[in-house]
């Protein structure tokens, strides 16, 4: 028996990241775009796990009064960053515009325009000199190398531990290399945008496609940091075997998607709960869900619909230049109720989803997470 499972068979112990204690091995995943609320986060903390903050899509000024929120509720919280990419080529451009071509009638049927496809450079300089305020435990970050520099600002300025998102073995090494206190590792069963850092425009699927516990595993071997595993976990049992593998928790996003205080439209929340339909239409392989650059040009599992299916071999690759060029048509399609022209992130678990408050929830994963590890 090894140390880990040792720790697992004694059964559920506290662990720490920037110097907190956290009772449970669970993180409620960072869900940018809306499903993430300081109410989500603060309830996550209150019932022993982790609680993230999604920076994404945001700027500095529109995200502090968030984590002002979750902070003044005194509960550990960590904030999660999307890093930048990078300006598009002139081909890229053009590329993109011949996607717009492509998705025109579409969105003369829903009555809307197109957005303007553009660069953002995530504000990251100003978000990381305003958490220094607020001294947030960890800092992850998804979407590339933070890089040494990146790390070492983070840790003086904010004081937290960094955890970067990784898809390989190849990633964690780079990261490690870099100065990651932890390391998020993403497999091809999760919900939402991968984490790889580098997009193979010639590859829909995004990347290596590890699963959880293969990658949880591979990066075990391969490095000595603690590592969180992120993919298809939706109950006890599945935290446990990843804590089995070596994790030290594991985040969970679709899992939470539908609790009382995530700020999930009532559409996905739907699409979500009523899953006889996309059971009946899906293949096993990936249970209702497809990987796909279809609405904001990077791969992400959504729950497979038209739009995502249709063009998840010729969407290009140029993120986040597609998100913003969708986005009007993802809202028109939203507010009509059409669930076959938005992005429906979800994880390959997402048929276990839970409904109730996020205490609820944190509440049965750790009764069966209790009974797996007394197995
Ligand atoms: C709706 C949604 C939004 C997400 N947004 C983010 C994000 O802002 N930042 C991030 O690092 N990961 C994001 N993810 C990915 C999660 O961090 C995590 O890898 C994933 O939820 C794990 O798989 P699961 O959904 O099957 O639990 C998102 C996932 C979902 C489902």
């Amino acid at each position: 028996m090894d140390d880990m499972n040792a720790t697992t068979k004694a059964g559920i112990v506290p662990w720490h990241v920037g110097g907190r204690e956290i009772a449970l091995p669970l993180i409620c995943a960072p869900m940018a775009g809306g499903p993430t609320t300081p109410a989500l986060v603060s309830a996550i903390g209150a019932a022993g796990g982790l609680g993230m903050l999604a920076a994404g899509y945001l700027s500095a000024d529109a995200f502090e009064p968030l984590v002002a929120e979750v902070a003044a509720t005194g509960v550990v919280c960590g904030v999660n960053l999307f890093l930048p990419g990078r300006i598009a080529t002139d081909e890229e451009l053009s590329a993109v515009r011949a996607y717009r071509k492509t998705l025109t009638p579409l969105a003369d049927e829903f009555g809307v325009g197109f957005g303007e496809p553009a660069y953002f450079d995530e504000d990251i300089d100003a978000k990381i000199g305003m958490l220094a305020a607020y001294r947030p435990a960890v800092v992850s970050t998804t979407f590339g190398d933070p890089g040494a520099a990146l790390i070492a600002r983070i840790h003086a300025e904010v004081g937290a531990d960094v955890a970067v998102t990784v898809t390989s073995v190849e990633e964690a090494v780079v990261a490690v290399a870099g100065g990651a206190d932890l390391l998020v590792a993403q497999g091809i069963e999760a919900g939402g945008h991968r984490g790889i850092w580098t997009d193979d425009a010639t590859d829909p699927q995004g990347g290596p496609g590890l699963s959880t516990l293969e990658l949880v595993a591979a990066i075990r071997a391969a490095v000595q940091v603690p590592i969180i595993a992120a993919g298809g976990l939706a109950d006890g049992a599945g935290i446990a075997a990843v804590r089995s593998a070596g994790a030290v928790a594991a985040q969970l996003g679709t899992a939470f998607l539908c609790c009382d205080e995530a700020g999930t439209s009532a559409l996905q929340r739907a699409e979500l709960i009523d899953g006889e339909r996309r059971r009946r239409a899906s293949s096993e392989a990936d249970a209702g869900t497809l990987v796909t650059r279809a609405f904001s040009g990077r791969p992400a599992r959504s729950l497979r619909n038209a739009l995502g299916e249709r063009h998840r071999e010729d969407a290009p690759a140029v993120y986040p230049y597609v998100h913003y060029l969708t986005k009007p048509l993802r809202g028109a399609a939203t507010a009509a109720g059409d669930a076959d022209a938005v992005n429906l992130w979800a994880g390959t678990g997402w048929a276990s989803v839970r409904t109730g408050s996020a205490a609820d929830i944190v509440g049965v994963l750790r009764t069966e997470l209790e009974a797996a590890v007394r197995r």
